[in-house]
């Protein structure tokens, strides 16, 4: 078992170069299993859950090849439409091949995702848009079999909510399917444009990306394309948090600074300066980091939910009271224990948690709940005194490429044992 050791204290000074984006990769690598072409992604982030996209893939017959961070993908082998429940089990978001081994195969068996660290997943968006495309779904066991009569056909589709795994898994089933898609209420997340933008240089015909209503006209074929992977937000706003807590100063590399805006705006609110320039931004920390009234998580445009947990690491030595409120998972509080053993003043009330701002923080031995409390753990622990340990960072690893090179070369003295 893996874990870090961190020596807090460290001024964070430097540049980075932010990584591809998780959230943008995954969908992409399902995606290009519905090409007829070779896909090359280049920027593709080195994390545990590309690998397991990669598995998947490569179970389903693509061709699937990983080299530094690019991924080449060759899906004109695909004999299979059934992904292992045991695959299934090791990344939590599998179920966007849902709809990509639909097009292609017009056919899916998977297991049902159940839950996870978040709290309960349902999938109840996802199938209903599903089943008014033309798919016939049956659970047995846990077992989804899926299957289209008929084919798939296009079709209108309000969503309740605008989830953002039901608009990916509608568009990759909605690119092949006959006719035309139209989604209302469709998610509006950068990394839903980046999937379009892809789907787009593959021949896929789509409008209306980024707002929310989807148009998506079905085409018969996809080629491959090159195609490079957009930033990855969360982790942008990872290395801002850590300047933030050591009162450092960075520039970010390669990062849309528009997309980052409802996180800038808080760190701004703290009193951080934030300096934007071509691809990037520079960052400097407030020399004491002020409490903000109330964040609420919320789709984007919303300050995003997998940020709340990494800013409430830098409200937690901040001067005065912060009201953070997690309206998008109902267990998304589990990395407050943590940070509590850290020295922090935090009270959490069903989605609410208050957090007091304490002078300092004092470094202990605590574990990873789950992806971005992790790297909350981390950022706590690279601005308490004395040394953190942070164990089961298997989790930190399904979403952050090399986390202690990156704060290594800001300075940072993270070690991985
Ligand atoms: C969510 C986040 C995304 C984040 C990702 C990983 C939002 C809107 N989405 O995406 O930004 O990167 O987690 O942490 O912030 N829901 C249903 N039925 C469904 C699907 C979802 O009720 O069929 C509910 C969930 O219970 C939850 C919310 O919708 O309350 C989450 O939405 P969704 O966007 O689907 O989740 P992810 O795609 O995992």
């Amino acid at each position: 078992m893996q874990k870090f050791v961190i020596q807090g204290g460290r001024r964070l000074e430097g540049e980075v170069l932010v990584q591809g984006a998780k959230n943008s990769a995954l969908p992409i690598l399902a995606a290009s299993l519905l090409c007829d072409g070779e896909s090359v992604l280049d920027n593709c982030p080195r994390l545990s859950d590309v690998y397991a996209a990669c598995r998947i893939l490569s179970g389903l017959g693509c061709r699937c090849t990983l080299r530094g961070h690019t991924v080449q993908v060759q899906a004109q082998g695909m004999h299979s439409s059934v992904i292992p429940m045991q695959l299934m089990r090791e990344m939590r978001s599998s179920i966007i091949f849902l709809g990509a081994v639909l097009g292609r195969m017009g056919r899916c068996e998977l297991g049902f995702p159940g839950g996870c660290e978040l709290g309960p997943r349902p999938i109840d968006l996802h199938l209903q848009a599903l089943q008014r495309m033309g798919v016939r779904i049956l659970e047995d066991n846990g077992v989804l079999q899926c299957s289209t009569p008929a084919g798939l056909h296009g079709a209108h589709i309000h969503l309740q909510f605008p989830s953002v795994g039901a608009t990916e898994n509608i568009l990759l089933a909605a690119v092949l399917a006959k006719g035309e898609t139209i989604v209302t209420n469709a998610a509006r997340e950068p990394e839903i444009i980046d999937l379009a933008s892809y789907l787009r240089g593959c021949g896929a015909r789509i409008t209306g990306d980024g707002s929310s209503t989807l148009c998506i006209q079905g085409v018969k074929q996809l080629t491959g394309c090159t195609y490079r992977i957009m930033p990855d937000r969360i982790a942008a706003a990872t290395w801002m948090a850590a300047a933030a807590v050591t009162g450092g100063e960075i520039a970010l590399q390669q990062v849309n600074p528009a997309d980052l805006v409802s996180m800038t705006d808080v760190f701004e609110q703290m009193r951080c300066r934030i300096c934007p320039f071509r691809e990037g931004l520079y960052f400097h920390s407030a020399k004491c980091p002020k409490a903000i009234r109330s964040i609420r998580t919320m789709p984007y445009p919303g300050f995003p939910t997998d940020a709340q947990a990494i800013v409430m690491a830098v409200l937690c030595k901040a001067k005065g009271t912060s009201l953070m409120e997690e309206t998008i998972f109902e267990n998304r509080f589990r990395h407050v224990d943590a940070l509590v053993k850290m020295g922090a003043d935090i009270q959490v009330a069903g989605r609410a948690a208050v957090i007091k701002g304490v002078r300092s923080m004092h470094g202990a031995a605590v574990q990873a709940t789950d992806l971005r409390g992790g790297a909350a753990m981390i950022v706590a622990g690279l601005g308490a005194a004395g040394e953190t340990t942070v164990e089961q960072i298997a989790h930190i690893d399904r979403g952050y490429d090399s986390p202690e090179t990156v704060l290594r070369g800001l300075g940072a003295e993270i070690r991985r044992i």
